[in-house]
């Protein structure tokens, strides 16, 4: 496979399939309301997961823009009372929003067959198989890449802001690790404690995300002697929520 599959739906393995067939049913039924996020990963074609960490980095690696953002140092050095500290959110990882038609991003996206692949109804089909309700209109699609130390702190994605989005909106998470990635965790708030985690380093996953909720990844770690190589590609589709999600909410 030298572009990604027109759909979606061409990525998974027989177990992907199955869901999109037939609807997903988490271990724990009761883990649905407990846990604001579903990471799968064991649907996604290995062999195909392969094929898409190349060609992402051949067509994008170079046109990825770097953001990072430092603790501030007055964070500390400002405290003048005892367990008052606040972190604000740092983080450090390259991105690439995927802009309109017009723009260089856009071009790159439909070179390689990725803009028709998170357009495609079988991913937004998949995503509310997921989260077991209706998706309204895509929101923005944007191309993340973590190297080894990439990582994002504590935040909550609440855009309270856009009305569109302000009572809750839904992720899609398209995640590929090349064989160099050694370790990285997705933590997230679960019955008010930072303590819900998934191993968001294998080889191929989806995630779906009802925000917002309180989560970070930790740093993502290449593996010995190959922490220049190491990459990990997060291909993000947003959703709003759909008539019945808002009916529900
Ligand atoms: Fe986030």
């Amino acid at each position: 496979m030298n572009r990604f599959p027109t759909e979606f739906e061409d990525l998974l393995n027989n177990q992907g399939k199955a869901i999109l067939k037939n609807g997903y049913a988490p271990e724990d039924k009761n883990d649905r309301k407990r846990t604001p996020i579903d990471v799968l990963s064991h649907v996604i074609d290995t062999g195909k997961a392969m094929d898409c960490v190349n060609i992402l980095q051949k067509t994008f690696y170079k046109s990825m823009k770097p953001i990072s953002s430092k603790i501030d140092t007055r964070e500390l050095t400002g405290m003048r009372k005892n367990y008052s500290e606040r972190l604000s959110k740092n983080l450090r990882m390259k991105t690439l929003e995927i802009g309109s038609s017009k723009s260089k991003s856009y071009e790159l996206a439909k070179s390689c067959g990725l803009m028709d692949m998170l357009n495609s109804e079988s991913l937004k089909i998949f995503g509310e198989k997921v989260a077991n309700t209706p998706f309204g209109s895509a929101e923005n699609n944007q191309i993340i890449c973590y190297q080894h130390g990439d990582y994002v702190s504590p935040h909550n994605d609440h855009h309270p802001e856009n009305p569109n989005v302000r009572n809750g909106y839904f992720d899609i998470h398209i995640m590929f690790s090349n064989p160099h990635v050694q370790h990285q965790l997705l933590v997230y708030e679960k019955k008010g404690f930072l303590n819900g985690t998934y191993n968001i380093a294998s080889p191929a996953a989806i995630a779906v995300y009802r925000l917002p909720f309180w989560h970070y990844t930790t740093p993502m770690l290449g593996k010995k002697g190959y922490e220049d190589q190491a990459r990990r590609w997060l291909l993000l589709r947003s959703f709003e929520m759909g008539p019945v999600s808002k009916k529900t909410k």
